[in-house]
C-alpha cells in the first residue's frame, strides 16, 4: 500500500507544505488529517504564492484529489473562502474533494470561549491561534455539546442541535465572563444552515473512501499540519496544538492504518522557529535571532506574529523524528543561514549539571535546559540558485551532515528557497 506521510519534527512551520507541493506530483490523493485553520502551509511556483490552510496542499495540482478526514476540525466558513479563492485556479476541485462526515465542525462559541480562557492565562497563555481548535477539539473529547459534519449537513435536527448546544454555551460563557453578549442560536443556525448547503455534496465518509483507493492501489499523501514538538499527548504540553500533530496522528486522524504508510519524511528548518507561548532551550533572543527573522520571513502565516528564533536543536528534533517514526529528514531553508559567519547547533541540554540528549517530559526542565551548543564555520553563500548537493559549499554540507548525525536520519532533500525549483534531490543510491 504506497502511502507516504510528511510530518513537521519541530514546533510548526517546517515548510511541509512546500514538500506536500512537490511530493504531490507522484501521489494521487492528499489528505489533511488533524488540525484545522490553525495550520498555514505555503506553497510557491510558477511565480505565484499560496497559502492554504484547510485544504490539502494537493488542491493546486489539476487532477488529485483532496481528503479531509474526521480528525480535522473545520470552519464552515474559513473553508469556503479558502475554496473560492482555489476554485478558480483549479476548474475541477469540486470533483477532487471530500470532507468527512466525522470531522467536527467549528462554531463561533468555540473562539469565544478560547478568547476568555486565552485572557484568563495572562502572562501563562498558551497564544493559541484564536481559531477555536482547542475549543472545539474539547468539545470532540466531551461529546456532549459536539457537532460533527455529517450533523451539520442533516437540516432540520441540525437546528434542534444548535439550540441546545448555544444554552449550554450561553450559560458557559456567562459565568466566565458576565460582560459577554449571548450568542444568537437562530443566527448560527441560519448562517451554518447556507455552509451546510454549499458543503453537503463534498461530505462523505472518507474513511471507507480511502481504504478503498488504498486496495486499488492510488498513491496517497498524508499532509501533517503542526510540528510533533507541538503533539497533544507528546509535545510540550500545555503549550501544545490539541491535536496529535506527530505521526501519531495519522491513524487515528485518517482511519488509515499507521501499517500502510511506506514512507514517512521529516520536514525540519536548518534552525528552530516556534509562535506562541512555551519553553525554547535554543532561542535567540538577540540581534542573530532577528537576523534570522528577517532573513527567513519569519512571521507567522495565519496570524502574522513574529515567530521565535533560534539554533537548530538536534534534541528536541531527534525526539520528534523518533516519535514520528521517520524515514528521513527534508532540511529546508538552509538558504536563510547564508550569511552568518558561524552557526550553531545544539547537540545536548545540560540540566542540573546533569548533560542529556533526552527531551524532558516536564516542562519545568526543558525551561532549566541550558543548549550544549556544537560551533561550525558559517558558508556565507548565496545558496538560492543551488540544486545540486556537490555544488553546495562544504561547510553547508558539514552541517547537514551533522544535523543528520545528531538527529540519526539520513537527509533525502534539501531546500534552499521557498519556490518548488529550489530544491535538492540527495541521491543516497
Ligand atoms: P508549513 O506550515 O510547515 O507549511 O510552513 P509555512 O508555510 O508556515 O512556513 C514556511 C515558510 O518558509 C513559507 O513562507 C515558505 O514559502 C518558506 N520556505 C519554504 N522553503 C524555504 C526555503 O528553503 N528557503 C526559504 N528562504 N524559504 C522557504
Ligand atoms: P502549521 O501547520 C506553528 C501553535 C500556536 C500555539 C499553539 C496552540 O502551519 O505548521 P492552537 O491555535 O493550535 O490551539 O495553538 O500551537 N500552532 C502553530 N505553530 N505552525 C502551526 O501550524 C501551528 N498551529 C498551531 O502558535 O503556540
Ligand atoms: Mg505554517
Amino acid at each position: 500500500m504506497p502511502a507516504t506521510s510528511v510530518i513537521g519534527l519541530q514546533w510548526g512551520d517546517e515548510a511541509k507544505g512546500k514538500i506536500v507541493d512537490l511530493l504531490t506530483e507522484d501521489h494521487d490523493i492528499v489528505v489533511r488529517y488533524q488540525g484545522g485553520n490553525n495550520a498555514g502551509h505555503t506553497v510557491q511556483f510558477g511565480g505565484q504564492t499560496y497559502k492554504l490552510s484547510l485544504l490539502p496542499a494537493g488542491i493546486l495540482r489539476p487532477g488529485v484529489e483532496s481528503v479531509v478526514t474526521g480528525g480535522v476540525v473545520i470552519n464552515p466558513r474559513a473553508f469556503l473562502e479558502e475554496l473560492d479563492g482555489i476554485v478558480g485556479l483549479n476548474g475541477g476541485v469540486d470533483r477532487n474533494l471530500l470532507i468527512s462526515n466525522r470531522a467536527h465542525v467549528v462554531f463561533p462559541w468555540h473562539m469565544a470561549e478560547e478568547a476568555v480562557l486565552e485572557k484568563g492565562r495572562g502572562g501563562d497563555a498558551i497564544g493559541t491561534t484564536m481559531r477555536g481548535i482547542g475549543t472545539c477539539y474539547r468539545d470532540k473529547a466531551g461529546r456532549t455539546h459536539a457537532i460533527r459534519m455529517g450533523d451539520l449537513v442533516r437540516g432540520e435536527s441540525f437546528r434542534d442541535r444548535v439550540e441546545t448546544v448555544v444554552g449550554h454555551k450561553n450559560r458557559v460563557l456567562q459565568a466566565l465572563d458576565p460582560e459577554s453578549e449571548p450568542l444568537d442560536a437562530e443566527a448560527i443556525y441560519s448562517e451554518y444552515s447556507q455552509y451546510a448547503e454549499r458543503l453537503a455534496p463534498f461530505v462523505t465518509d472518507t474513511t471507507s473512501h480511502l481504504h478503498k483507493a488504498l486496495a486499488a492501489g492510488r498513491r496517497v499523501l498524508f499532509e501533517g499540519a503542526q510540528g510533533s514538538l507541538l503533539d497533544l499527548d507528546h509535545g510540550t504540553f500545555p503549550f501544545v496544538t490539541s491535536s496529535n500533530s506527530s505521526g501519531a496522528g495519522i491513524h487515528s486522524g485518517s482511519g488509515v492504518p499507521e501499517r500502510a504508510i511506506e514512507r514517512m519524511i521529516g520536514v525540519v528548518k536548518a534552525y528552530t522557529t516556534r509562535v506562541g507561548g512555551g519553553p525554547f532551550p535554543t532561542e535567540l533572543d538577540n540581534e542573530i535571532g532577528q537576523h534570522i527573522r528577517d532573513e527567513g520571513n519569519e512571521y507567522g502565516t495565519v496570524t502574522g506574529r513574529p515567530r521565535r528564533c533560534g539554533w537548530f536543536d538536534a534534541v528536541a528534533t531527534g525526539y520528534g523524528a523518533r516519535l514520528s517514526g521517520v524515514d528521513c529528514l527534508a532540511v529546508m531553508l538552509l538558504d536563510v543561514l547564508g550569511k552568518l559567519e558561524e552557526v550553531q547547533v545544539c547537540e545536548a541540554y545540560e540540566i542540573d549539571g546533569e548533560r542529556t540528549t533526552d527531551f524532558p517530559a516536564q516542562l519545568e526542565d526543558l525551561a532549566r535546559a541550558t543548549p550544549v551548543l556544537r560551533s561550525m564555520p558559517g558558508w556565507q553563500a548565496d545558496l538560492t540558485g543551488i540544486r545540486k548537493l556537490e555544488d553546495l559549499p562544504v561547510e553547508a554540507r558539514d552541517y547537514l551532515d551533522v544535523v543528520a548525525e545528531l538527529v540519526g536520519f539520513p537527509v533525502d532533500i534539501v531546500s534552499v528557497g521557498p519556490d518548488r525549483e529550489q530544491t535538492i534531490l540527495v541521491d543516497r543510491s
